[in-house]
């Protein structure tokens, strides 16, 4: 997986920098080309020498050599990589990539940088701890970046806690981990529904719902990491999208996100609707603000709009997987397996406003994905972007992969949770 790969190894003044040694050459041996930027605190810890002749690259530290004036370009090297990688990365380091501070070449390529960014902190329990290390490093996961969490362990400060930078072997695996998903769909295009639909009553008021769009905008982001070409159809909500391979289409009424999700289901591979269409539209628009007239109520007249999911389960081809949300207040299970066949998806992920922490405006999630055959999996709340990603691999899995390889594996991984789940109640 890491054969050919283009990885920026990003090295900072911490003692954890003697493994980025053999960092580098476990990653050179899985065949990566490895350019290393170090900060000038890092060359504190580890020479440039033993980077250069371990990466056979000249090793950058600052924007120009000094003695002939050669200019390295942050904006180059941010082109060039198929990944960033910062380990280990200081408390002060992770503090100005949070904040933008660029007073090092390491942090201009890291904001100059295309790529997917992992970042392996390494410093003591209580720098880590501190909530100014955690909020930012909050940040930085808001800003797509990937953190590989620190072990705990015996730490340089003679103390033991959460700290240690991740050991090198384990950090290869979890990028190795990352291509390997990502190239399960290289060259799929996945077309995405996100957040709600306005639907006007008068020029200043509209029927809506809470949705944020922000689990619909986490599977855009997971689809585009993973190689995807994406095309989201955006209700009204107030999120960015990060990556570039993201083609974002706003609308507000259930009709327009029908409109655009008929145009171009049809070219893509899979699609997954998550917004939170209304179901009704009012069957009149009036023109001007509608007056309140004192002590009289006042009826609106609601007309069903179009079912977005039904009509793409309609037109959908053999070779396409449409994958639909449930949301539910009660009688989940039932009512999530009756949408999934009406709608004639191959998934239904479940959530429940009955779960602490689960659904609408939520930065976490807590869902079970059902597959067409009914069988459902439970997995505990996470963050949006971990629930993208259980989303992701459930369905990657069973549909992309063989047929029946994927449903092996998905029952495999069934009975796993079933035993865990045998064995909390034990
Ligand atoms: O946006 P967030 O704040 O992050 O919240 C996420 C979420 C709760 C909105 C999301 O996780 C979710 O559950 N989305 C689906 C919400 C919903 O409308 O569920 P439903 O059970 O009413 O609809 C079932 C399926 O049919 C959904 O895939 C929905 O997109 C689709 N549908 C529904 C009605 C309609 N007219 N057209 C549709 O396509």
């Amino acid at each position: 997986m890491l054969a050919g790969k283009k990885i920026v190894l990003g090295i900072t003044g911490s003692i954890a920098a003697y493994k980025a040694a053999c960092l580098c050459r476990a990653l050179i041996k899985k065949g990566a080309e490895v350019q290393v930027v170090i900060t000038p605190a890092g060359k504190e810890f580890i020479t440039p020498v033993t980077l250069s002749a371990l990466t056979q690259k000249p090793v950058v530290s600052a924007f120009f050599t000094a003695n002939d004036g050669t200019w390295h370009s942050h904006v180059d090297i941010g082109l060039w990589a198929d990944l960033m990688l910062i380990a280990p990365a200081t408390a002060a380091t992770i503090g100005k990539m949070a904040n933008g501070i660029a007073d090092n070449m390491l942090i201009t390529t890291y904001l100059s940088m295309k790529a997917p960014v992992f970042i392996a902190p390494a410093m003591d329990l209580d720098m880590y701890a501190h909530p100014s290390t955690q909020q930012n490093l909050e940040k930085l996961k808001s800003y797509g970046n990937q953190i590989i969490e620190p072990a705990t362990g015996f730490l340089a400060s003679a103390l033991e806690g959460k700290g240690r930078m991740e050991e090198p072997d384990t950090i290869v695996k979890v990028l190795e981990t990352f291509f390997e998903k990502k190239v399960q769909l290289t060259q799929k295009k996945v077309l995405i529904t996100a957040g709600p639909t306005y639907e006007k009553i008068d020029p200043v008021r509209y029927i809506s719902n809470y949705s944020s769009g922000k689990m619909g905008f986490a599977l855009a982001e997971e689809c585009a990491a993973r190689g995807a070409e994406v095309i989201l159809i955006t209700g009204p909500v107030r999120l960015e999208t990060i990556h570039p391979n993201i083609k974002r289409i706003n609308v507000e009424s259930a009709e327009e996100m029908h409109q655009a999700a008929l145009a171009h289901f049809p070219e893509t591979d899979t699609g997954i609707l998550c917004a939170a269409v209304a179901d009704y539209k009012p069957v009149h628009y009036s023109e001007n603000k509608l007056k309140r007239k004192s002590g009289e109520s006042l009826t609106l007249e609601l007309t069903p709009n179009p079912d977005i999911a039904k009509s793409l389960g309609e037109i959908k081809k053999e070779n396409q997987v449409l994958v639909g949300f449930a949301l539910e207040t009660d009688n989940e299970l039932p009512n999530a397996k009756e949408k999934l066949q009406k709608k004639n998806l191959d998934f239904i992920v479940l959530n429940s406003l009955r779960d602490a922490g689960a659904g609408f405006r939520e930065d976490t999630n807590k869902i079970t994905i059902i597959d067409a055959e009914g069988n459902a999996k439970a997995f505990p709340l996470k963050s949006k972007k971990e629930v993208a990603a259980d989303v992701m691999d459930t369905i990657t899995t069973v549909r992309y992969m063989s047929i029946e390889e994927g449903r092996r594996l998905f029952h495999e991984s069934m009975k796993q949770l079933e035993n865990c789940l045998k064995q909390n109640d034990e």
